[in-house]
């Protein structure tokens, strides 16, 4: 099964089309909502945007008339605000959307928004909206309080185009960070130590348009490894990139799967019920909040108990309770989840909360007894190409039902 290219990779490069008024070329770009959403955020401010062709999809920002992000399109996505840093950039101006709340933790924005006031930025916050204005940015050295994605992505883009080096510390070290980092340097920025907690920018006058292939989905391959290592069996992965998750593979072997990795190629074997394996999330390079969910499905089912423990969000436990209602066995504890693996879950009717959430669900009802129905499966679509088709080529009894 081919796996497809990053969603959390794809938004912040669509945001960097912004930087230029040449084209940029991407493949590789998984069809999703998010990057529909996305698209439709990028047509309102006055791109056009070419239809997606297959994984292609081209981004020429030559007229930016309308540099704003409205609510409508915020609120549902919030990575629209990675729009920030590259309008002011580009601009001189942007009017951007607060995102207010999340299903999965409170998930504020302060950050963006300090690092961008450093480099000169004057952000105001009136009805709901940053309004953000600056003649043009200044480099200078921020030091960030919290190890924030898109935060580092929405700075490390402003900078390409500032006066001056930016130097972002305590930065995120994401893969997806290092991916924007490279479209970035073909679009001629000068950009050093991305993948690294020190980034260093030094600005340009201008960017130009590129070519760039997305990187695969560590999220999606490590989600389909999931799903093997509790239903049992063997799978093989292509279009991979292995070493994107290593952390993953790690708790795998752990409960008892063979994995071996070759270029671009993941294969893994489950022939025994999966051991439980206690986790704790954390920035990358540790072990991903995103795959939190579905790993708490596995521990549904394993041999004994697991401690799931949440550091990245402060309310990413709501797969829990709907766990529980396919028979999982699991107490929350603060931060922690205590799952007591059981010998069989039983199918049920559960509902999605968030994307990730949804991915767990799924995984539960692949090895549950009987039918399960996952509800408000929209926020798969958000972010998983065509899931049930393709957990349906590996073998699964699935269905997507009207
Ligand atoms: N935070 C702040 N202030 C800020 C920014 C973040 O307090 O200014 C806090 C957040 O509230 C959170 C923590 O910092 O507690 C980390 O959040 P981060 O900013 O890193 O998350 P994000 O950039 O909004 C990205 C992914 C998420 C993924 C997280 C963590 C994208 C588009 N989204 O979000 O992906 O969970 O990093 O790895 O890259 C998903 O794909 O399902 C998803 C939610």
């Amino acid at each position: 099964m081919r796996v497809s290219g990053a969603k959390n990779a794809a938004l912040p490069i669509m945001c960097a089309a912004l930087l230029t008024e040449q084209p940029l070329a991407l493949t590789n770009v998984p069809r999703l909502m998010d990057v529909r959403t996305m698209a439709k955020l990028l047509g309102q401010m006055g791109v056009s945007v070419g239809a997606q062709a297959d994984d292609k999809l081209e981004i020429p920002a030559t007229t930016l008339s309308n540099p704003e992000a409205p609510y409508e399109l915020v609120k549902t996505m919030r990575a629209t605000v990675m729009v920030l840093g590259p309008l002011l950039a580009r601009c001189g101006r942007a009017r951007v959307s607060l995102p207010g709340g999340c299903a999965i933790g409170s998930r504020p924005v302060d950050q963006h928004l300090k690092g961008l006031r450093a480099m000169g930025a004057t952000i105001s916050v009136e009805h709901g909206y940053m309004h953000a204005r600056t003649e043009r940015l200044r480099g200078t050295r921020i030091v960030m309080d919290l190890v924030t994605v898109t935060g580092t992505e929405n700075l490390m883009m402003a900078a390409t185009l500032a006066e001056g080096t930016t130097v972002l510390e305590n930065a995120a070290r994401e893969p997806e960070i290092v991916d924007l980092a490279k479209c970035l340097a073909t679009m001629g920025a000068r950009i050093e130590g991305a993948g690294s907690d020190v980034i260093r920018i030094e600005g340009v006058r201008a960017l130009s348009g590129a070519r760039h292939r997305v990187m695969p989905d560590r999220i999606e391959t490590g989600t389909f490894l999931a799903a093997a290592a509790a239903a049992g069996g063997r799978i093989r992965l292509t279009g991979v990139a292995a070493d994107s998750l290593e952390a993953t593979l790690e708790k795998l072997r752990e409960a008892g799967a063979r994995i071996s990795a070759k270029e671009g190629l993941l294969e893994i074997e489950m022939t025994d019920r999966p051991a439980s394996v206690s986790l704790r999330t954390a920035p990358y390079p540790g072990f991903a909040t995103d795959m939190q969910a579905q790993f708490m499905a596995l521990a549904a089912v394993a041999r004994g108990t697991a401690m799931i423990t949440e550091t990245v969000f402060d309310n990413r436990f709501q797969h829990a309770l709907e766990l529980q209602r396919l028979g999982a066995n699991i107490a929350i504890r603060g931060d922690t989840a205590v799952v007591k693996g059981v010998e069989r879950l039983q199918g049920a009717k559960v509902m999605a909360t968030d994307l990730r959430a949804s991915a767990g669900l799924v995984i539960a009802g692949l090895v549950a007894q009987g039918e399960t129905v996952v509800d408000r499966i929209y926020h798969l679509d958000r972010g998983y190409e065509a899931l049930e088709k393709k957990l349906f080529t590996l073998g699964a009894r699935i269905e997507r039902v009207k």
